[in-house]
């Protein structure tokens, strides 16, 4: 229920919307001056009276009812509290009914929003600096699917460049076909780490790549053949990182698929006069805008990543009409997409307004934590690997009874690794440290799942119960319920915002004011009428933390 907008509609400011009004409505730190509070102060001017008399005025007009049971004026605030039996009436009948599609709706039938997200490249490590990527763009997918909208999840690949005429000539000089089918990225990696210390001594080897690189353009067979099992063997690795993580994608449409698609692009630029010639290269010039400017052509003819991503968004539009095509990618390529973004707007693509970079801070490991480490790059898999065999260590600690230790720690392991990546706002970068990210008492997914198998605990302990009443709730019930409601505006906002942390850091007031519950409130112990209605917002309690985890991609395990 949204309790802002309800109160919006029933408060009668002349010349204020009930949308404004409701974005000036609080929530007071302190609940017991009210649930919500509306400050008069900013309709002094318009009302031409004192906030205080304000305040008193509209106290006396507003008309309480079974949701809203009291309203009072105090030092020109307007003060509500909401009717608690109503809003846990409304609260756990609306969670159990819904159950698993609680929070979902269909605000975003019948629209499209395109996802590109994780877009790897090819025969390059999968790093620990792909994670945010991979899980925010996971995240947000569910999230759009669960408010009704398509979503299609585009695979951006980096697939074209030089890079791979390097490969081929390493792969043809040193490779071994068994060696690398078995090693895969990283067997990969290898060779294009060996290609750059031979070139140093023989430049001659650049030569040979560019080659290389020319003939997988024109379509060479032996090299497309290459090029294409190079491509097989890495999305194989990266594969087994998707399952664990519950990614998925509806195109694999990476930078080669463009190759065509560019050059009606730059005829396009051309025709509207937007191409410069600069030192042979062909650019869009963006001074104007304050931004260096967009390379369309180097001067040898060939295409930039710009041109390709310009290639791309078109091609989107094109193929699903999106109507907000989402780039999450790291803040370090913000100029780059402003850059593109700008140039579409100059061509007359008026959606282009509707291209977003949902950009993201850096992901760091903490100092000394990893064992495997290789040069400088931390590969995703073995910080997965890593989170889940410490997990399995805690849990064969604490519980060495445990059915499924394995099966458990991998959905502990996991979700530490999501949840890690996915609590703080996005654009914040953060160190990874797998004590913190699995501390059961902290702010983490492992604290989540727990207080989830907790309730669940409780729910197979009980009785059948057939019906419950609903009581007057007490603080700590009333406090969970509130909570418990606020889900389906959590949701909205984590899409509004592009911020999954949002949903992170619900599950985690959830938990702990069920925990507050839990500890303070006896659930199956209480008398008869009582247990009934505790076991219930128990119930609802799980729904509503379960359907969060798995916007996220975590599963709950049934016990720990
Ligand atoms: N492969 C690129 C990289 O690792 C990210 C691509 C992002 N998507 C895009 N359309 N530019 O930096």
């Amino acid at each position: 229920m949204d309790y802002k907008r309800y109160i919006a509609e029933r408060v009668c400011v002349e010349g204020l919307s009930a949308e404004e009004i409701a974005e000036a409505i609080a929530v007071p730190p302190d609940s017991s001056m009210g649930d919500f509070a509306l400050p008069c102060f900013r309709f002094a001017k318009v009302m031409r009276k004192s906030p205080v008399a304000i305040a008193e005025e509209l106290s006396k007009s507003y008309k309480t009812d079974e949701v809203i049971g009291e309203v009072s004026a105090v030092n020109g605030y307007l003060n509500f509290k909401v009717n608690k039996k109503g809003l846990a009436e409304e609260v756990l009948s609306r969670i159990l009914q819904e159950g698993a599609r609680y929070g979902a709706s269909e605000t975003g039938a019948g629209k499209t929003v395109c996802l590109d997200y994780s877009s790897v490249n090819i025969a390059k490590p999968f790093h620990i600096g792909h994670l945010s990527t991979t899980v925010l763009g996971g995240a947000l997918y569910r999230i759009f699917q669960f408010l009704g909208y398509k979503a299609v999840g585009i695979n951006h690949l980096g697939d074209y460049g030089t890079q791979f005429g390097k490969l081929i000539s390493a792969y043809t000089r040193w490779g071994k076909r068994e060696l690398v089918e078995q090693g895969g990225i990283r067997a990969l990696n290898e060779l294009y780490v060996r290609f750059h210390r031979e070139a140093e001594e023989n430049p001659a080897l650049d030569d040979e790549a560019r080659a290389y690189f020319k003939k997988i353009e024109e379509g060479d067979k032996e090299c497309l053949a290459l090029f294409e099992w190079f491509k097989e063997l890495t999305l194989k690795d990266v594969k087994i990182i998707y399952d664990l993580l519950d990614i998925k994608f509806d195109s694999y449409a990476g930078e080669s698929f463009y190759q065509d698609k560019m050059k009606p692009v730059v005829d396009e630029l051309r025709e509207k006069g937007l191409l410069k010639e600069s030192q042979g290269a062909q650019i869009v010039d963006l001074e104007e805008y304050g931004m260096p400017p967009c390379i369309i052509l180097k001067s040898d003819g060939s295409s930039l990543y710009a041109t390709r991503d310009m290639a791309a968004a078109i091609y989107r539009k094109q193929t699903y009409d999106f109507d907000k095509c989402l780039y999450v990618v790291a803040y370090q390529q913000n100029l780059h997409f402003k850059q593109f973004f700008k140039v579409l707007e100059l061509m007359g693509k008026d959606w282009a307004k509707d291209l977003v970079h949902v950009a993201y801070g850096m992901v760091s490991l903490e100092e000394g934590a990893m064992s495997t480490r290789k040069g400088n790059v931390v590969f995703l898999q073995d910080v997965i690997d890593q989170c889940i065999e410490k997990a399995y260590r805690i849990i064969d600690e604490k519980n060495p009874e445990l059915e499924n230790k394995r099966e458990v720690a991998k959905k502990v392991g996991v979700g530490a690794v999501v949840f890690g990546a996915l609590y703080n706002s996005k654009i914040k970068d953060i160190t990874f440290s797998y004590d913190k990210v699995l501390n059961f008492d902290g702010e983490t997914s492992v604290y989540v799942q727990y207080t989830c198998a907790r309730a669940a605990s409780v729910l197979s302990r009980a009785e059948k119960r057939s019906s419950f009443a609903v009581c007057l709730p007490c603080e700590q019930e009333f406090e969970l319920l509130k909570a418990l409601g606020d889900f389906p505006e959590t949701v909205r906002s984590a899409a509004e915002k592009y911020e999954p942390s949002y949903i992170a850091r619900y599950c985690v007031d959830v938990a702990q004011k069920f925990n507050k519950f839990y500890f303070d409130c006896k659930i199956l112990q209480a008398e008869e009428g009582v247990w009934e209605y505790r076991l219930a917002l128990t119930e609802a309690t799980l729904q509503t933390l379960k359907n969060a985890l798995s916007l996220l991609g975590i599963g709950v395990p049934e016990k720990m």
